[in-house]
């Protein structure tokens, strides 16, 4: 394997396993804070973004790379609001979907149609993440600071998930 590419893997396991654990920080701060929806939701995402994670890591194995296991950064435990929590939701989306996207452009750049292939499943896994994010946002933006809005949508949000993803 290109050495580069291995290196852009590697990141990517890092960024996978980060955005994992920052979502389970996520959803230990909903919980504690009476959103049980929306807790198992950031509880699902946790798990998601680890099974990305391990996909990667299989994937370097399997093509003879050299796995790097990272070391994460602690997550944030506190959020001001429910917006910020999604607002933090959508920016690390949208930044997973930048570096997945860094390592695309570099596997065209060396001609590794193996790897960009594999990384297509990424591509289409983060069109629905960000999306579903982007809907989550907006939804939160319109209830704005009433509290019976915030009580529906922690009850609703699996309802929400699943509209958003339908319209994909
Ligand atoms: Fe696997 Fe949502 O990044």
């Amino acid at each position: 394997m290109n050495k580069s590419i291995e290196k852009l893997l590697n990141d990517q396991v890092k960024y996978e396993a980060g955005a994992s654990m920052h979502y389970l920080a996520m959803a230990s701060w909903a919980d504690a804070n009476g959103y049980n929806g929306i807790a198992e939701f950031f509880y699902n995402q946790s798990e998601e973004e680890r099974v990305h994670m391990i996909k990667l890591v299989k994937f370097i194995n399997e093509r003879s790379g050299k796995v790097v296991v990272p070391a994460l950064e602690q997550p944030t435990p506190e959020y001001k609001s429910l917006n910020e929590l999604f607002e933090v939701f959508l920016k690390s989306e949208m930044f997973v979907t930048e570096q997945i996207n860094h390592v695309i452009f570099e596997c065209l750049d060396k001609k590794d149609y193996n790897v960009h292939n594999f990384m297509q499943w990424y591509v289409t896994e983060q069109l629905e993440e960000e999306a579903v994010a982007r809907t989550l946002l907006d939804k939160l933006n319109i209830i704005g600071d009433d509290k019976s809005g915030h009580y529906m949508f922690d009850r609703d949000i699996n309802t929400i998930v699943s509209s958003a993803t339908a319209a994909e």
